[in-house]
């Protein structure tokens, strides 16, 4: 048996990917850019197996066994398969390629909860076949086709997803815009407002908006601008710029939800108090310090410098006690989760 174990972080996006226009491919209307967190907080480990005595490809998440039967694992076994048959060529004697695989993965952090789990989970999945099946070069093109979010964890630091212009998703890929080193002092704070799965999934989110929010097609014409803008602020070390661009696209994007028909409304009350704490927050100190982004659930990931770490934290532990207080905010980790993309 030949096995392979990797790990892989969620990556919080920035500038939001959403909305496709290839379903199959996953190909997206707009750029998107995030930062990878680091390999020891919210991450997804999994270990990959061939034997040439597999009778059927299998897989486990979280201990349950799931179906591989989908159209986003059959894309990427498929084009694991391809490249490794292409590599190997025909007359590799262990024909690797045509043997059965087991997946076995596992999140140390809540699944489909908005915390961009299938991101670091098909980045985990496609990094570890890569390795199994000696697949070099580019890969985040296959991580996009199990989940699009998923191409950016392939790699650290800030990661831009090129949207590509070509049918066939070949120009559709990741590329690291800097290395995590680059902004040592950049931090990610998550409140955990909710756990719980989200109501609306984001292929069918994407998908409604997409047919029927007049604010996305609107949106397409501002994303490029507003991607140009931020990766200047990141070569720069601008927070304030960053900062200002990341929670306008947060609040863009959940306006979309909203403009949706029927609406999808992932922010909740505790989501929008955290709004308002951050931009209070930045009015008192006189200058940006915090910028909170929200993905297709209730929980917020704040971006900022390490210096303001400390007082945030007991900032944020003042006015949302993690018990009794009725708002249902928990705090992940000891007493937030903290990590460097
Ligand atoms: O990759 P998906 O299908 O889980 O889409 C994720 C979309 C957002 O998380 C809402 C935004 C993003 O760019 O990560």
């Amino acid at each position: 048996m030949k096995t392979v174990t990797c790990t892989a972080p969620v990556n919080i996006a920035v500038i939001k990917y959403w909305g496709k226009r290839d379903e199959n491919l996953i190909l997206p209307v707009n750029s998107s850019l995030s930062a990878t967190l680091g390999q020891n907080e919210l991450r997804a480990k999994t270990t990959v197996a061939v034997d040439p005595s597999f009778t059927e490809d299998k897989m486990w998440l979280n201990d349950k066994e799931q179906s591989v039967n989908t159209q986003r694992i059959q894309n990427v076994f498929r084009e694991i398969r391809r490249r490794a048959r292409k590599r190997k060529g025909d007359g590799d004697k262990s024909k690797i390629f045509s043997q059965k695989i087991h997946i076995c993965s596992e999140n140390n952090f809540p699944t489909a909860a908005g915390l961009a789990s299938s991101a670091a989970g098909y980045a985990c999945l496609v990094y570890s076949l890569a390795k199994l099946f000696d697949v070099d070069g580019e890969i985040s093109d296959i991580a996009r086709q199990g989940s699009g979010s998923a191409c950016r964890s392939i790699y650290g630091g800030f990661v831009e997803w090129q949207m590509g212009t070509k049918a066939d998703g070949s120009d559709s890929f990741a590329k690291q815009i800097t290395p995590a080193q680059h902004w040592p002092e950049m931090c990610i704070l998550i409140l955990v407002v909710s756990d719980q799965k989200k109501h609306t999934g984001s292929t069918e989110g994407m998908q409604t908006s997409v047919q029927n929010s007049r604010l996305l097609e609107k949106r397409i014409e501002v994303v490029p601008e507003r991607m140009t803008n931020i990766t200047k602020a990141i070569k720069e070390k601008d927070f304030h710029t960053f900062a200002e661009i990341t929670m306008k696209d947060s609040n863009q994007f959940h306006a979309i939800c909203l403009d949706t028909y029927p609406p999808i409304s992932y922010m909740t009350d505790v989501s929008r108090q955290i709004v308002r704490f951050v931009h209070s927050f930045n009015n008192h100190s006189g200058e940006t310090k915090v910028a909170y982004t929200f993905d297709a659930g209730p929980n917020a990931c704040l971006y900022l410098l390490e210096k303001d770490l400390g007082r945030v934290i007991s900032l944020v532990n003042h006015f949302f006690p993690a018990q009794d207080n009725g708002l249902n905010l928990k705090v992940q980790g000891l007493p937030v989760s903290i990590d460097k993309p």
